[in-house]
This record gives C-alpha cells, structure tokens and sequence, in this order.
C-alpha cells in the first residue's frame, strides 16, 4: 500500500474527526485501514456509538443509508454510489405495498439488505446474528411477511419452527453455493467445520443434512459470529460458505487455521467497488454523501431501532 496516501488519510481523520467502518466483505486494503471492521449489525451499532462528526461507510448502500437513519446529525459519506446490493434490488417499494394488501394486519419483518423507502414500509427490520430472535419476539398469532431473501427465510423458518410467508428474492453471491461443494470439500479435508451464512442456497439442504445425522460441525452464523466460532474451535480446517471477503478477517484473527472458501469465485462486485484511492478522494471532499428524505427516515427508524436492540 502507499505509505503516503496512508499517512494522508490518517492526518485527514484526525483533521475532519472522522472514522472509517468496514464490512467483513471489503477488500484487505480496505479493511486494514478501517477503524472498525464488522458484520451488518456491529455496523450499525457502531455507527450510533462513534462519537465521530464524518464516516466513512465501506460497505454498501443499504448499510450507508442504515447509518445515516440512526445517526442523522453525523455526515455519512459513502465512497461509491454505486455499491448497491442485487438482494436489496429484489423487491421494490410498489411490490411491498402489493404484498401488504393482499396480507392486511401481517407483520411485515425486513432484512437490512432493502432500501430505506422498505424499511419505512416495515414493522421490524433485522440482520443476519438477529432473524431468529426478531422473530420469536412476534405474536404467534400473526401472520408474517418476510423479506427478501427466500434462503434466509427458509432457515428463519426451520429455526423458529413456524410458518412465515418469504419473498422470493436472493443475493447472487450466496445463491451460487451448493451443498454439493460443501460434500466435495468435507470428502477432500479432514477434521472439518462448516461455517454456512443463512443466504447461502445451500443452507436447506445442510440443516437437513446436519439434523438427520446430529451434525455439531455445521454452523449457520453471521460474518461476524463466523470470526468469532472460528478462534473457539478445535476444527483446523474451516469450510467458510459465504463471500470470500471474510477470509482476510478469519484469518488474521485466527492464524493458526486453514479457511476454505466454498468457492474462490464467491465475491461481491458491489463490496469491492470501495478502494483505498476513493476512500481518500471521500475524505477530501466530504463527498458522496448518503442521506435519507426525513420523512421515510422517520418512517423506518421504529424498524432498525427494534433490530440495534434500541426498543
Ligand atoms: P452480515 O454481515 O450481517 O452477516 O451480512 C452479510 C451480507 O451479505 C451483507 O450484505
Ligand atoms: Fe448484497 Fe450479496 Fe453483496 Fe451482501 S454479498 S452486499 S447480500 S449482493
């Protein structure tokens, strides 16, 4: 990395009273720099605790646009527009308001991965560490409507034992991954732990796998939970189903293991369109910055206060 453009972002944060958060899926020169690296809900609440004037979001818009809801008074400055998400691109706003008619009195329970106009559009809104507590914490005798992601809603069923309707929407990196490649690689390695994040397409078939034959070396976690897993286990090679990403995490919090990606292809465009270049050129000019329409802010705020546990 350039020492100097270093030495100049850093001088900048100090100036501006700004601080970097990055996601578990940034590129490494990215998260290297980066004040706090995390997953979608240590995100978010970090953005709340920081007592910084500026972020710098290296994530993607959704998360940008979550920050800026919780924390209106700090400046939150997105280093592309563009970082946009397929899962969050899977409904609309005219699709949700369809589906609330033709379920009126339903709860409606919106993954962070949406837009801020469907977050203004639901009841509760969660990440991937809170589905199933979110959730449970539902009257049972409401009907719920669930967003977007079908394979999370799948596992989210399952978990909590109880019939939710699921919108069928995926990401395209988690779709992509199978049980098959799982099966191939536990036949390659020994002694190994499966770390699957619960938008992996494989997940069905794996918690089917793993209850049939009371399998404690597959685990469903959020990026975060998989960091954590992975410094507790015994297991020395760890299949990780999720974006590649994490890998540079995982591995320098637990070095002594050997992570696997499902597969090496498993990237997300979108996460990797933050660099080190833009991240200074953000500083510099305190833009692009995300900022979310009072109204639909206000709107939405109930539902990311129930998912950062504020209420
Ligand atoms: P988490 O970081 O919450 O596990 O979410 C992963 C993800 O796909 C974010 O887009
Ligand atoms: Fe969205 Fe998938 Fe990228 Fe996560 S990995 S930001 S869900 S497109």
């Amino acid at each position: 990395m350039n020492l100097n453009i270093l030495k100049e972002i850093s001088d900048l944060k100090k100036q501006k009273n700004a601080v970097i958060l990055a996601h578990n899926y940034q590129i490494p020169e990215i998260q290297d720099i980066a004040d706090f690296i995390g997953d979608s809900l240590g995100l978010a609440r970090k953005a709340l605790e920081v007592e910084a004037e500026i972020i710098i979001f290296c994530g993607v818009h959704f998360m940008a646009e979550t920050a800026s809801i919780l924390c209106p008074d700090k400046k939150i400055l997105l280093p592309d527009l563009d970082a946009g998400c397929s899962l969050a691109d899977s409904i609309d706003v005219n699709q949700l308001r369809d589906w609330k008619k033709k379920n009126p009195g339903a709860v409606v329970v919106s993954y962070v991965n949406t837009t801020a106009e469907i977050k203004a559009e639901s009841d509760y809104c969660f990440t991937s560490s809170n589905a199933v507590k979110i959730v449970e914490s539902i009257d049972k005798n409401k009907e719920i409507l669930f967003l977007p992601d079908m394979f999370l809603g799948a596992y989210v069923q399952r978990k909590t034992n109880r019939k939710i309707n699921v919108w069928p929407g995926e990401c395209h990196v988690h779709a992509a991954m199978t049980y098959e490649e799982i099966k191939n690689l536990r036949d390659e390695y020994e002694e190994t732990e499966v770390l699957i994040h619960p938008e992996c397409a494989c997940g069905s078939q794996a918690m089917y796998y793993s209850e049939k034959n009371n399998d404690k070396k597959m685990l469903f976690l959020s990026t975060e939970a998989m960091i954590n897993r992975a410094k507790e286990t015994a297991s020395k090679n760890i299949i990780v189903a999720t974006e590649t990403g994490v890998i540079h995490k995982l591995k320098k919090n637990s070095p002594d293991k050997n992570f696997i990606p499902i597969n090496k292809s498993a990237t997300c465009k979108y996460m990797k369109m933050i660099t080190v270049d833009k991240v200074l050129e953000t500083l510099k000019s305190e833009s692009p910055e995300v900022k979310v329409e009072k109204y639909i802010a206000a709107k939405a705020k109930t539902a990311i206060d129930r998912m950062v546990g504020l209420v």
